[in-house]
């Protein structure tokens, strides 16, 4: 580790499923979460976005298209762009829906990782959140663990519904679920600074927040400087409001130098100065970034090297079997 210290068990990094075991089963189903959970992962990630009438369901996309058979089953209900947006159907529309392996972006039927599971008819439903709270409480009771949530609020200006704001569905969601005082185990992450410090200031959660930093894909809050979060006087700001940040791995990795050095930005030891967690995203097996050839040294560098205080991972139970062997 770049600060010199061993490992220890309060330094270990958390393991943070993304999408759930999304690496073996199409993500966000009930299926991929119960396999990452069996796989040990200490947290499962959903990304939550709104339905019609204001119910949080867990989905990547603010689109159904490419994860469910949305276009098959509501041929008629794409807008103008040919898109079909979650927020456009009711939650008994979209139990009719099945969830498969994404798809690669204009290219028929086949997944944007083709050694993942076959995309097929789709095995599962698209789960709400109180679903998939009810799946993971009764995991911990039966298996007598505590494995926590890593919820996402997605494209936040564009998930309102019924005087609904998506921060307060989702807190609500978790009073339900006795779970709003849970910040051991409950971590609230978004692109959105204004969202998260809403969730401190005006709703007052508790719970532990994670500012994400990098390409916003749906572009839909506004003009956020990602540049600007990243400064010393970005860090401090996020400081007042988050417990750490979210980064994508190549803002802190970018490749190798013609020595073949591996080339690290300052991005997590500034963060540390700061105060701020740091749990970038997303670690891939079957999608390595530049200059590295294995899961393991991509794992060695951020955890070994760098010292990352968790990582959003499609393989939960490789990382699990790497920190086991440190
Ligand atoms: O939430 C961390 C990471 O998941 C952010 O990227 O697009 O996979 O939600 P995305
Ligand atoms: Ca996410």
């Amino acid at each position: 580790r770049e600060d010199g210290k061993p490992m220890t068990a309060e330094t270990r990094p958390i393991v943070i499923a993304h999408r759930g075991a999304s690496g073996y089963l199409p993500e966000h189903t009930l299926p991929a979460k119960a396999l990452a959970h069996g796989m040990g992962a200490d947290f499962l990630e959903q990304d939550i976005v709104l339905t019609k009438d204001a119910v949080p369901i867990v989905l990547h996309d603010i689109l159904l298209d490419s994860t469910t058979n949305v276009a098959t089953v509501f041929p008629d209900r794409a807008r103008a762009d040919g898109h079909f947006y979650a927020i456009d159907f009711t939650l008994t529309e979209i139990r009719e829906l099945r969830a498969h392996e994404r798809r690669a972006p204009g290219e028929g039927d086949s997944t944007a990782f083709p050694a993942r599971f076959p995309a097929g008819p789709g095995l599962s439903g698209v789960p709400t959140l109180a679903e998939e709270i009810q799946l993971i409480e009764g995991l911990n009771r039966s298996r007598g663990m505590r494995t926590g949530l890593y919820i996402e609020l997605k494209a936040p200006q564009f998930h309102k519904a019924e005087g609904m704001d998506i921060a307060r569905a989702v807190l609500d969601v978790l009073k339900d679920a006795g779970l709003a005082e849970a910040s051991d185990r409950i971590y609230l992450q978004c692109f959105d600074p204004p969202t998260l410090q809403y969730l401190k200031d005006t709703l007052q959660t508790s719970l532990p927040l994670i500012q994400l930093i990098g390409d916003n894909s749906w572009g839909e809050d506004g003009d956020t400087n990602y540049d600007y979060l990243r400064t010393d006087e970005g860090l401090a700001e996020i400081a007042r409001y988050a417990d750490g940040i979210g980064p994508w791995i190549l803002q802190i990795y970018s490749g190798r130098d013609e020595s073949g050095e591996a080339m690290v930005t300052d991005l997590v030891a500034r963060a540390h100065r700061a105060g701020l967690l740091v749990h970038p995203f997303t670690f891939r097996r079957d999608a390595l970034p530049p200059g590295i050839s294995t899961y393991r040294e991509l794992l060695e560098l951020f955890i070994g090297q760098v010292g990352v205080d968790g990582v959003f991972t499609d393989f939960p139970d490789l990382t699990v079997n790497y920190l086991e062997s440190v």
